[in-house]
Formats: C-alpha cells, structure tokens, sequence
C-alpha cells in the first residue's frame, strides 16, 4: 500500500494581518523560502511522491505558480480547492479520490519540522489505525493535547484545552489509514462549526486504533502563528544554513539526494531557476552530494 500526502494550506489567515491580507499564511516567507517549501520537504524526505494541495480559492493559483505539478521535483503535485475554512478533518473529503485506497499522511502547511525524520518514515511504515505524534511544549493550550496514563496508554485527547492534562502538544502532522475518509464523512461538525482533526482522533482512539508516538527534543517543530514566531523561525533556519553550508529544505536538493530525480533532471531543473544565490547554491551542493 502506498501513501499519500496531503498538504493543507488554506484557512484565513487573519492572525497574521495585514501580512495575510494579499497572500496566505503559508506563502510567507521562512528566511529564503516560502513556507510552503518547509512541509513540502518533510513529505519528500519522508518518501511521499503523490501530493495533494489544498488551499483556498483566491490562493490555490498562487500555489500552482510556484510549485507547478512538481516535476521538476520528480514528484506529483496535484491541487483542491476549499471553498471554505470548514475543517482541518475535511481535507478527507476533499481528498478522497486522491487517497484511493491508500494511507494518507496529513501535513498543515504552516507545520515545521527541522532534524532526524525516522520518526515520520516509521510510522508511516508501521501505521495500523492512525499514529499521530506528542511533542512537549511550554504552551500546550494553544494546541491539540495528548494525554498519557502508564504505560504510555493515550487517556484523552483535547483541542486547546484550557487546562491542559500534559504538556504534549500534537503537532500537525497526521498518519491515517484509509478509514480516515469513511470517517470525515460522518464525522459532526463542532460547536464552532468544523470537522476537528481532533475528534477524528478520538474516533481512532475509542476504536483502540490510536497510536501516539512522542517526539524527542532533537527535532525541532516550530511554530509560525504569530509575527513573533514567523520571525524566530526565519532566525532558527539562517542560524542553521549559515552555520552548516547547507539549505534546509531546498527541494531541488531534496529531489537529488532522496532519488527522485537523476543528475540529468537535475541539471536541467536548475538551469531554469533565474540568477539568484538560491540557484548558485543549487549549481553548487550537487557535486558535494554525488562527491560524498
Ligand atoms: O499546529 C498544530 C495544531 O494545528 C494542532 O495541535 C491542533 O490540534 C489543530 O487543530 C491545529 O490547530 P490550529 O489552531 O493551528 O488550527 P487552525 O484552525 O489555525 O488551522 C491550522 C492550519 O490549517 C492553518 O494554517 C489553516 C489551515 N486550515 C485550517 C482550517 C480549519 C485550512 O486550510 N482549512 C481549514 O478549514
């Protein structure tokens, strides 16, 4: 069974306003990429090729002008359109002829991930149900929250709770088998009037088909809600790129060193990219990956 990706990157970003006001959260700017770009590579490096991206109507067409159908990536980017914010779960149903009948791993394009990503590749190699991950954090109210009791056994899981049970935010970044679909659909909106990703959640967890993996503190996941934390992200990235030489999350880079794309393809994709330090960096990390 093979596993789809999807990306969420709509919504109506008015947290972020008036940054937000002409284009989406998600095409702003992480350091010397789009945001966009940071999930994208998680999916990638997790080993996903079919993609599916869904945004809003007045953003989706921007999103296809920058990534195009993804095969100058060697992967397959395809899009969706929701009409409205309706729901994180209702990307589902969006989804369903892409997901077919395979598994599906939920990413939201605001979602960054940075460090070791075996984490992601098993579970997705071993999903049976839905993994999703707890990752500890100082502000845990402002996400969905994963509690444990002994033995690791998931006890509740909550979306912002006002008292939170534990300090295990879940991340957005989901692992579900194709149930997932069958369930979005029959899945009551909530008070405020969406399909919560965490109910689908609880829905895997009263059918003992939870499975919650923490995530240890060498992965960074960051945050990008407010102007303060767009702007520690952008530091965090130039801090890391600049010390180490190397770009994080550089999809033509990705594409090359992961066997999406040979040599050749490469090349030729790079050719096309204008003048600009991004692509000198692209002519340059190749023969550092290949000479390893
Ligand atoms: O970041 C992780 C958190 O993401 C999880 O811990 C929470 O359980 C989950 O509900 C979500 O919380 P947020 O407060 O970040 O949810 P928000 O409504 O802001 O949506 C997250 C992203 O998904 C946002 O960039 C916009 C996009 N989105 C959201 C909704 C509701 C859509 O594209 N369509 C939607 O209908």
């Amino acid at each position: 069974m093979a596993t789809k990706g999807i990306v969420l990157a709509g919504g109506s970003g008015t947290r972020l306003y008036p940054m937000t006001a002409v284009f989406s959260k998600q095409l702003q700017i992480i350091y010397d990429k789009p945001m966009i770009y940071y999930p994208i590579s998680t999916l990638m490096i997790a080993g996903i090729k079919d993609i599916l991206l869904i945004s809003t109507p007045a953003d989706t067409p921007n999103f296809e002008k920058l990534l195009g159908d993804g095969s100058q990536w060697g992967i397959n980017i395809s899009y969706k359109v929701q009409n409205k914010p309706k729901g994180i779960a209702e990307a589902f149903i969006y989804g369903e002829e892409f997901i077919g009948n395979d598994q599906v791993c939920l990413i939201l394009g605001d979602n960054l991930f940075y460090g070791r990503l075996d984490f992601l590749r098993h579970a997705i190699l071993n999903n049976v149900g839905a993994t999703v991950f707890g990752y500890a954090v100082n502000n845990p109210q402002e996400y969905g929250v994963v509690e444990f009791g002994a033995d690791n056994k998931v006890l509740s899981i909550e979306e912002k709770p006002a008292e939170p049970k534990s300090k295990f935010a879940i991340p957005g970044l989901y692992v579900f088998d194709n149930d997932v679909v069958k369930i979005a659909k029959n899945l009551a909106p909530s008070p405020r009037g969406e399909l919560e990703i965490t109910d689908m959640q609880k829905v895997y967890l009263e059918r003992n088909k939870l499975n919650v993996e923490t995530i240890s503190r060498g992965i960074a996941w960051l945050d990008t809600g407010t102007p303060d934390s767009l702007l520690e992200a952008s530091t965090f990235i130039h801090a890391i790129e600049k010390r180490q030489g190397r770009k994080i999350a550089c999809l033509e880079e990705i594409a090359l060193e992961y066997g999406f794309i040979d040599r050749a393809k490469y090349d030729q994709t790079v050719v096309n990219l204008p003048n600009c330090s991004y692509k000198d960096y692209c002519v340059q990390v190749a023969d550092d990956i290949q000479g390893r």
